[in-house]
């Protein structure tokens, strides 16, 4: 039997990907909770074939260059911190997992607008400071989310899952994306809108876009005004589509009434930040995909793409298809 590939795991993920690596690979695992410090990641890939990274990685150039890299495996959908065209021009395909964290993501998607909308944050406050005193005519008033109107933004998989949710609950639903969906338009009975119609209709927003050139700061301060005073802005996709600084003070001004955030600009954001102490904002620590089966699932098909790619097949799951091109000649 050959030697196995060398391949370096920059976080311990669940085993049902990670025992399968660690069988066909000599794998070197990073053990610590937080990140590897780059200068790790770019001494660990000198000798590796394969590398198993996270949205906490940033994979540039510099990294692929460190080493003779045949493929890399990420742990997540999204894969705004690998630059796949220094990938694909280097003829490294990158795989990623599509699918299978859909429904974890667009439940806790529908979760935050929930709490956003019934104040369920400043509900459990008041119970556990004890200043619940009786039950209130007028107390914590929040919005009615049945049969709202909800402004889906980027009608992928995950936009298209809490368009579901929503139409479950009678909404009214308008979606943005740069084609028509008209398939999911009629099955769904979905309304195409333009953004600035969907950001002054809608009584949720809910951001669905992957972080691209073209969508980073996307609800910019201009958006924000848009949007009615009454309205909440959902963001379980990337931090970085949102102006941070504009959303700090739509919140506080009340251009907007609320904001429910899953991924923050900076993440991790500080326990003092605005956003955070900001009654009106909910944030969690980007856990969309947080289910026992979402994750399990992903540790599997990266383990899958980590191996297909280190026997020189085709990803499964590959987001540079191009790279098939430059691979094929
Ligand atoms: C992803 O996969 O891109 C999510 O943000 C984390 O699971």
């Amino acid at each position: 039997m050959g030697q196995q590939p060398k391949v370096y795991v920059t976080r311990s993920i669940p085993e049902a990907g990670l025992g399968v690596v660690r069988e066909a690979c000599q794998a070197r695992v990073w053990q610590e909770k937080l990140p590897p410090p780059r200068q790790v990641i770019l001494e660990e890939v000198s000798d590796c074939d394969g590398l198993l990274c996270l949205l906490s990685d940033e994979v540039d150039a510099t990294v692929m260059d460190a080493g003779e890299l045949r493929v890399i495996s990420q742990y997540a959908v999204g894969v705004d911190n690998i630059d796949l065209e220094a990938a694909t021009a280097r003829g490294i395909p990158v795989g990623h997992t599509p699918g299978v964290l859909t429904e974890a993501t667009a439940d806790l998607t529908f979760t935050l607008l929930m709490a956003a909308a019934r104040r369920i944050p400043e509900g459990i406050e008041k119970v556990q400071s004890g200043a619940w005193q009786t039950w209130e005519p007028m107390g914590l008033l929040g919005a009615q989310v049945w049969g709202a109107t909800l402004g889906v933004i980027g009608l992928g998989r995950i936009g298209t899952a809490v368009a579901r949710r929503g139409r479950g609950f009678q909404m009214r639903v308008l979606y943005h994306d740069t084609e028509h969906k008209w398939k999911l338009e009629e099955e769904l009975g979905l309304i195409y809108a333009s953004l600035e119609e969907l950001l002054g209709e809608a009584d949720f927003v809910s951001v669905h876009t992957p972080l691209l050139p073209e969508t980073q700061q996307l609800i910019d301060e201009g958006a924000l005004r848009r949007m009615k005073p009454q309205a909440i802005l959902v963001n379980a996709a990337r931090g970085e589509i949102v102006d941070t600084q504009a959303l700090v003070r739509a919140l506080e001004e009340g251009w907007i009434a609320g904001a429910a955030l899953d991924v923050t600009d900076p993440e991790p954001i500080s326990a003092d930040h605005p956003l955070v102490r900001l009654e009106n904002c909910i944030v969690v620590p980007h856990i969309g995909s947080a289910t026992v089966r979402a994750r399990e699932r992903m540790a599997e098909m990266a383990a899958q793409n980590l191996l297909a790619g280190l026997r020189g097949e085709r990803l499964p799951y590959c987001a540079n298809p191009q790279v098939y091109q430059v691979i094929d000649g």
